[in-house]
């Protein structure tokens, strides 16, 4: 049996306003009738709406302290960083010990968690990131990051949705026909194209751009109107595909070739990215000038600092009469979907590298060797040894 004699640890996320959790009875369920002892802390899926009960019906002990959690698991499983945990007034780091495996979404490579992942490796905890998954097809079933840009671009659009003054499909009424909103979605990646289906359900006019030409393709065929950036494919896409961050006169130059779909839009849904680097800044503070009262935009590129120039982390402003959104955690706003979501990525993610009930860490498998971050005292992450100046 595949996870024979392994105790997992399932905690209760202590992120302000984090719903999530990284199990859900279904895969616990999986994970007990393949052997694993689950140890689930108490009221860890009330945020996401899944009761203790539940998690006991499918096979797991529920655990009351933190500290026996973490300490009686072989591998813990969680869904954001490890961090300081003001009950016990123990970081979560510290709860760890050498040889235990843990797996999350680690953003290893950002500097506000480089003392974290310093101290997990001094630890010699073996540290697996989600957020290192490759976008391979072998992957897909465990590309946590997929599915919750797949949650975000939905969303948004319902957020915006319900900030605007007005109706966005068109509706035939007694005093005429009201005409339908128009919705712009920059990018058009995987949160960006859900975004453009859901505006789409809700009967907007949709505009999308995108400055891969593939992308821009998927967006027309979920019936968006494409608005061209100008921007050269040989400038726009680099190596395995992927958008390359653009010099600034092309970004000027894209930025001219959005402004009159912008400024006519209700609504602006902005999830333009360049892996691993700063978000383009597609939407000018005169743009937003420009736009009518009521409008709002939502920018869910807002961890890589987002792509309007106005936009402030974690709030909603407003600006010449325009809403602007820059919610983090808008995955959270969805817990029940977003968890089951995440609890199946995970599953299928540590079944690659458990077998017959050991940890196999492989650099040979690829999504092993882009995930790994730390194990037995070293920092192995490339983006991140960068990133500490290491060599
Ligand atoms: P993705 O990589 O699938 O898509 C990004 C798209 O932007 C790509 O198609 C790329 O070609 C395009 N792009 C890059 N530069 C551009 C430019 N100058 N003009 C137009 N398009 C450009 O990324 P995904 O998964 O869709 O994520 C999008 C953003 O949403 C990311 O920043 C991600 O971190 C964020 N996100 C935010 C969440 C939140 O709670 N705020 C939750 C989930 C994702």
């Amino acid at each position: 049996m595949q996870f024979q004699g392994l105790t997992f640890a399932v905690p209760k996320e202590i992120m302000p306003g984090e719903r999530r959790v990284s199990a859900i009875p279904e895969t616990v369920k999986k994970m007990v009738s393949n052997g694993a002892k689950v140890l689930v802390e108490k009221g860890a899926g009330l945020g996401a709406f899944f009761s203790d009960e539940e998690y006991q019906s499918a096979g797991a002990a529920i655990v009351a302290d933190v500290e026996e959690l973490f300490s009686s698991a072989d591998v813990v499983l969680k869904v954001k960083e490890p961090q300081f945990n003001s009950q016990t007034g123990k970081h979560e780091v510290d709860m760890m010990k050498a040889g235990q495996v843990l797996v999350t979404f680690l953003h290893p490579a950002a500097p506000a968690n480089h003392e974290m992942i310093k101290n997990l490796t001094a630890k010699g905890v073996t540290a697996l990131t989600l957020d290192g998954i490759p976008r391979i097809s072998r992957a897909q079933a465990m590309d946590a990051l997929t599915s919750m840009s797949t949650v975000a671009g939905y969303k948004s659009v319902l957020m915006a949705a319900n900030r605007v003054p007005k109706f966005v499909p068109m509706i035939g009424s007694a005093i005429g026909m009201i005409p339908p909103a128009n919705v712009t979605v920059l990018g058009a990646g995987v949160a960006g194209l859900q975004a453009i289906a859901t505006a789409k359900r809700l009967g907007a006019v949709v505009h999308a751009a995108d400055i891969r030409p593939e992308a821009a393709e998927h967006a027309k065929s979920l019936g968006a109107k494409i608005v061209e950036t100008g921007v050269p494919a040989e400038i726009a896409i680099g190596k395995g595909g992927y958008a390359l961050s653009l010099p600034k006169d092309w970004v000027e130059k894209e930025q001219q070739a959005l402004y009159d779909t912008i400024v006519k839009s209700d609504i602006v849904v902005a999830t333009a990215l360049v892996p691993g680097r700063i978000a383009p800044i597609l939407i000018t503070e005169e743009m937003v000038k420009n736009m009518k009262p009521g409008s709002a935009i939502v920018d869910v590129s807002i961890d890589q600092g987002g792509n309007c120039a106005l936009t402030v982390a974690g709030e909603i402003i407003e600006k010449y009469g325009v809403s602007i959104e820059g919610t983090k955690n808008i995955p959270g706003m969805m817990p029940a979907s977003s968890t089951t979501m995440f609890a199946k990525n995970i599953i299928n993610f540590i079944a690659n590298f458990i077998k017959d009930g050991q940890v196999v860490i492989d650099m040979n498998d690829e999504i092993t060797a882009s995930t790994l971050v730390c194990k037995d005292g070293e920092l192995v992450h490339a983006g991140t040894r960068e990133a500490l100046g290491l060599k």
